[in-house]
Formats: structure tokens, C-alpha cells, sequence
């Protein structure tokens, strides 16, 4: 729930991509937002207020002459913490920038004294044309925040210019950015996060890896973002889909992990290693297939470089440092030679054979350790450890 006692008004106006906004206007409810609709009339002609206030469980207002509404545009507007507009058409756009007030939402729009956050959709030629254009130029002069449009399929067919409203996972990313940033430490800050495993090749085919998914690092990545930081999220093979709004650099082993985070440390106020690398690669690669037939494999591993201790003299003066330790026995003594050997800030405690923590789950049970503290988080998915997580580095930053 992490917009809870947040306040949005949404403001719908018409074109097709109204029926992705029913979906925005659930997963800011579900994140704990009060969600005040206003739909214009030709909104309702794509979607009716039952839909929104089903889905937003609170009245859906469509006209200044509702009744009790005769100053709605002005107290919606006082207590929002966002007024969003999805999709934001192009006669939308036009009637904003010029100032015209016809409608309940436009009449909000030139009365608000709340930040907004608009997500154009139209018809890629609409988009394009000067006067949205110079309209579109015009909100952001005045500090509007834009979202999108996208390059995708319109209501008339394809299109390879934008057009197309961004999808509602990326509104609702954009969102939660815009309301969490004002209450963040991170905002603005430059964040840099390691997820999944590293691979170490035996020959051009066979590799030596772990069972790590790169989920804890997306959701650490993704959860940074939604506080408005700048992300860089250095990830090894895995195949879950990249958060939102973070830039992703790819890597395969160990050594590339070292020189991606040797690249980004330098900028970075906080680094969080929630990578697991292969602690071991082989001290010979071989660059022809070895064949069955041959019989018995005996390797010989090494240990890979500690890309996290390799940090310790080169990170930003005044950064945070957040490792993992992922152990099967003696964790938390082991944990805390961690956070000293590598001098880290804090040290997040996870346990190998603890059901639903670890490698390849949604979850997460860990203890956050600090030189001082010492924070148990109960079993969690992964997206809320993640936020612990980043309390608990804010607080150090
Ligand atoms: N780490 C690292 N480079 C490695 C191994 C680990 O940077 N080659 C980082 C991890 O990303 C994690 C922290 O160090 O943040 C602790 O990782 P862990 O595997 O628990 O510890 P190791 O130092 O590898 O020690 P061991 O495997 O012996 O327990």
C-alpha cells in the first residue's frame, strides 16, 4: 500500500484508450490511493461512471452542474496530492493549454493549484501536428508532466510514430514516481543495483551459475524508481522482465559485473549488491565442446573477484552501501563479518533453507543489519522487502 493517504483526481477524457484507464484507476485504489474520477462527456461515451466507481469505490463526477458539485473543481483540486490525466486527448490538450474552462475537468485543470500528470493518446498524425505540438510545449513550460505517447497499434491499425496512450502499468509507475518523489530521500539521487546471478563458462556451451532469479534486485530497482531516483540496475542472465523507468545494463559473469559496477560506482549514492555472483569459475576455459565420450569431467574452480569489497575505496564519499549475505548456517554472525570485511552500511540477512525466502520466489524474509541495528522483516514479497529495505538506507543517507 505504498500510496496510501495519497490523493489523485483522475481525469478522463475520450478516446479509446479509456478502456486502459479502468485498469489505472485499479491499481492506484489497490496501492492504497483515493481515486476521485472525472470523466467528460465524451469519456462516457467510451466508458461509464459505474465502471470507475466500481473500481474506485467513490463517487465519479462528469459535470460542473451535477448537483453538490458547483465548487467540485476547486475542493477536488485542494486535496489532491495529483491531478492525472489519462488519456489526455488532443481537443483535451488544446482546451488546457488555451486556458478554456468548459467542463468540469477543464474547469479543474485552469483552477488547480496540485502538480499534473498527463498521458496524451491519439491518432498518431494528431500527435505529431504542430499545434499539439506547440500546446503539448506549453503544459510542460508550466511544469506539467508528461507520460508517453508510445509507438504501437492505434485504433486504427498500426503505427510506427506515437500515438498510442503508454500502457497502464507505465502511467501508474509514472504515478506513484510523481506523488512518493516529494517524501523521498532518493529522489533526484543516482541508485545502482545488482540482481540475478552471474555465469562462468566451462567452454562455448556449459556454464557454472546459481539459482538466483534477479527478482529481489528488479523489485529493489523498481521500488527506487517509484521514490524518484535515477536507476541503473547492472543485471545477470535472468529472464524476468526489466522494471520501468530504470535503465538496464546486461552482464554474463563475474568479471563483467566488476567493470559494470566499476563504471556506474563513481556517480552512484547508493549501491545495493543484491546480485549473487558465481562465487567460483574454472580456472580454464576451454574453447572446444568437451564430448561426453570423454568420461568423468573433473574442473578446477577458483574463486571469482569480491566485486563488492573491490567498492570499498572507490564509492562516492557520503554513499550508502547495502549488501546481501545469503547463508545457511551461523547467518547472522556471518552477515556481520560481512558488513565489516566489505564496510557496508547495512547487510541484508537472508536464509538458504528458510521456506519462501532465498532464491526463486516472489518472497522474502530477511534482517536488515547495520553496525547498530538490527530490523527483522517478516516473510514479505519481494517488492515490499525491497522497500524496507530503502527505509532503512534512506535513513543513512
Ligand atoms: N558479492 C560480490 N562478489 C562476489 C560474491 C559476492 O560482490 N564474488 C557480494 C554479493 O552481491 C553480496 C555480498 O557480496 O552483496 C555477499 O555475498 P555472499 O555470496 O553472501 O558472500 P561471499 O562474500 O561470496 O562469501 P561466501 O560465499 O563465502 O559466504
Amino acid at each position: 500500500m505504498t500510496l496510501s493517504r495519497r490523493r489523485v483526481v483522475l481525469g478522463v477524457s475520450g478516446g479509446i484508450a479509456c478502456y486502459k484507464v479502468c485498469t489505472v484507476a485499479r491499481r492506484l485504489t489497490e496501492m492504497g490511493a483515493a481515486v476521485d474520477v472525472i470523466l467528460t462527456s465524451a469519456a462516457r461515451e467510451f466508458v461509464g461512471p459505474t465502471t470507475f466507481e466500481a473500481l474506485t469505490h467513490r463517487p465519479v463526477l462528469t459535470s460542473l452542474w451535477d448537483r453538490d458539485a458547483a465548487l467540485a473543481h476547486i475542493q477536488l483540486d485542494r486535496a489532491a496530492d495529483l491531478i492525472v490525466v489519462a488519456p489526455a486527448t488532443a481537443n483535451l490538450i488544446a482546451r488546457a493549454a488555451g486556458g478554456i474552462a468548459d467542463d468540469l475537468l477543464t474547469a479543474l485543470l485552469l483552477a488547480k493549484t496540485a502538480p499534473v500528470l498527463i498521458a496524451p493518446a491519439m491518432n498518431d498524425k494528431m500527435f505529431a501536428h504542430d499545434a499539439t505540438q506547440a500546446n503539448l510545449a506549453t503544459l510542460e513550460r508550466r511544469g506539467w508532466a508528461v507520460v508517453g505517447p508510445d509507438i504501437g497499434p492505434l485504433a486504427e491499425g498500426d503505427s510506427d510514430e506515437p500515438g498510442r496512450m503508454s500502457e497502464p502499468d507505465v502511467v501508474v509507475a509514472a504515478v506513484e514516481r510523481a506523488l512518493r518523489a516529494k517524501d523521498s530521500r532518493l529522489a533526484g539521487r543516482k541508485v545502482l543495483v545488482t540482481g540475478g546471478p552471474t555465469r562462468e563458462s566451462l567452454d562455448p556451451v556449459r556454464v557454472v551459475t546459481n539459482r538466483s532469479s534477479g527478482r529481489m534486485g528488479r523489485d529493489l530497482a523498481a521500488a527506487a524508481y517509484a521514490r524518484g531516483a535515477d536507476v541503473t540496475l547492472i543485471l545477470g542472465p535472468s529472464n524476468i522482465t526489466p522494471p520501468i523507468g530504470v535503465r538496464v545494463v546486461r552482464i554474463e559473469s563475474t568479471a563483467e559485473l566488476q567493470s559494470a559496477v566499476e563504471e556506474h560506482l563513481g556517480a552512484a549514492d547508493l549501491l545495493v549488491m543484491a546480485a549473487a555472483p558465481a562465487d567460483y569459475g574454472p580456472v580454464q576455459y576451454s574453447p572446444d565442446k568437451r564430448p561426453r565420450a570423454n568420461g568423468p569431467y573433473d574442473v578446477s574452480m577458483t574463486p571469482t573477484a569480491d566485486v563488492l569489497l573491490a567498492t570499498r575505496d572507490r564509492r562516492k564519499p557520503g554513499s550508502v552501501t547495502v549488501g546481501f549475505a545469503l547463508e545457511t548456517n551461523d547467518g547472522n554472525q556471518r552477515a556481520r563479518q560481512k558488513l565489516k570485511a566489505k564496510d557496508l552500511d547495512l547487510i541484508v540477512l537472508n536464509l538458504a533453507n528458510e521456506e519462501g525466502a532465498g532464491f526463486e520466489t516472489d518472497t522474502n524474509k530477511v534482517t536488515i543489519i547495520s553496525r547498530t541495528t538490527e530490523e527483522a522483516v517478516p516473510l514479505l514479497p519481494k517488492r515490499e522487502v525491497a522497500e524496507k529495505v530503502l527505509d532503512a538506507a534512506e535513513r543513512l543517507l
